[in-house]
């Protein structure tokens, strides 16, 4: 593993993370110490001061936001929007589109769940249609079989980037330039990957891309990002308008704002926001690069050691596999797992199939242990983690 990332400064900056071992960063990441301070000052401030007056005196940390996730994106501050959650940021893209009777909308077995029920809540309204693409032997979407489905019906391309229930890194910019050399607009649900991998929307040929900032930003929850390139904003008139989003100019005709803020709310979490901006910068001091090789090396160990334990099995699929490390025992099920993990000190999360029913369902999976790391997460955390779950699993014989 790379030596030269700072973890020291990573462990002295998360405040609490001695008293536990967090492996739950895919559930919400512990915030480092300079965004919980930006996140508690900027509310002492409204106590103080009142949110609209703090409002005025903050807007350069507000506007630092889309500056922020600009830089992060490799796109430019107007084509960002704010939301309360990657799923809100998402829905503002896809309910969007209008979709008439036999479109297609194409995505990938383990879509998120929230995703799959807005599709068939459109399919449902609309007669549109949404298909499934297979996966190909790695488990990630089979790109030469999306390219096989792409015809004129076909109206959207929306992946998840990383599926919530499992270390799967889907090979998004394949998929984008399988949608840009057919003229299809790409929407990628990004929530899993911003702050693990580097996101180039350039490079990977998104139209629409949403995250989080609670996940791998290591952000305030309550936050959430929307990227819509600008060619795209003034083809797609948001399912929801405010104050905010259009501007009433006359008592008959009301204008939409020309950039991606044309997708947000007028009331918003002002606190998170700037939080947010500086959870972006401070993953930025490490270097996005440098994150993914820590995480990906972490979760690579981890794998290993689960493999060599007796009745464990991991459930990763992908040639490329993230932070997200996810198994099964033969011993105990998932949710026993998790309460004694917590006993001792070791948080982690059970995938239990809302988030990614499809692929489960495929698979005959019911619920998975969910071990997420981060790059504040160490070695010796996995020592720990992997002594636990083996006196875990030794006291049912
Ligand atoms: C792949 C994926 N998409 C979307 C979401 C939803 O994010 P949020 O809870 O911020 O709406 C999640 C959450 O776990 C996720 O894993």
């Amino acid at each position: 593993m790379d030596s030269s990332f700072d973890l020291t400064r990573a462990r002295r900056e998360t405040r609490y993370c001695e008293e536990m071992i967090h492996f739950n960063n895919a559930g919400a990441a512990l915030m480092p110490a300079p965004v919980a301070d930006a996140l508690h000052a900027y509310l002492q401030k409204e106590e103080r001061y009142g949110g609209y007056e703090t409002a005025d005196a903050e807007q350069a940390a507000l506007a630092r936001f889309y500056a922020a996730a600009a830089e992060l994106l490799n796109c430019t501050p107007d084509e960002i929007a704010f939301a309360e959650s990657a799923t809100r940021a998402w829905d503002m893209a896809f309910y969007s589109f209008r979709f008439k009777p036999g479109d297609k909308i194409l995505t990938s077995i383990p879509e998120y769940g929230s995703n799959i029920i807005a599709y068939l809540q459109q399919v449902r309204r609309t007669g549109a249609e949404l298909v499934y693409i297979p996966n190909d032997e790695y488990g990630q979407i089979d790109v030469r079989a999306l390219e096989n489905q792409i015809d004129a019906r076909v109206k959207l391309i929306a992946i998840s980037h990383i599926p919530t229930g499992g270390g799967l890194v889907n090979p998004a910019a394949a998929v984008g330039r399988a949608a840009n050399s057919a003229g299809i607009p790409f929407l990628l649900d990004a929530c899993q990957s911003m702050g693990q991998l580097p996101l180039d929307v350039a490079e990977i040929g998104c139209d629409l891309l949403s995250g989080t900032g609670r996940k791998y930003l290591r952000g305030p929850r309550g936050t959430g990002v929307l990227y819509v390139r600008r060619s795209f904003i003034r083809q797609l008139e948001p399912p929801f308008l405010d104050q905010r989003s259009a501007t009433l100019i006359a008592p008959d005709a009301f204008e939409i704002r020309s950039d991606a803020r044309r997708f947000e709310n007028w009331e918003q979490y002002m606190a998170g926001k700037a939080a947010l901006g500086v959870a972006i910068d401070y993953a930025v001091s490490y270097g996005i690069a440098a994150i993914q090789a820590r995480v990906y090396g972490l979760a690579d160990s981890l794998r290993a050691r689960l493999n060599d334990m007796t009745g464990v099995t991991v459930a990763d699929e992908g040639r490329e596999k993230c932070g997200i490390v996810t198994f099964t025992t033969a011993q105990l099920p998932a949710d026993v797992i998790k309460r004694q993990l917590k006993a001792h000190g070791i948080n982690v999360s059970v995938s239990d199939g809302s988030g990614t029913f499809v692929s489960f369902q495929e698979r005959g999976i019911t619920a998975l242990v969910r071990a997420s790391v981060h790059y504040y997460n160490t070695e010796e955390e996995i020592d720990r983690f992997i002594e636990i779950l083996a006196s875990i699993l030794d006291a049912t014989l």
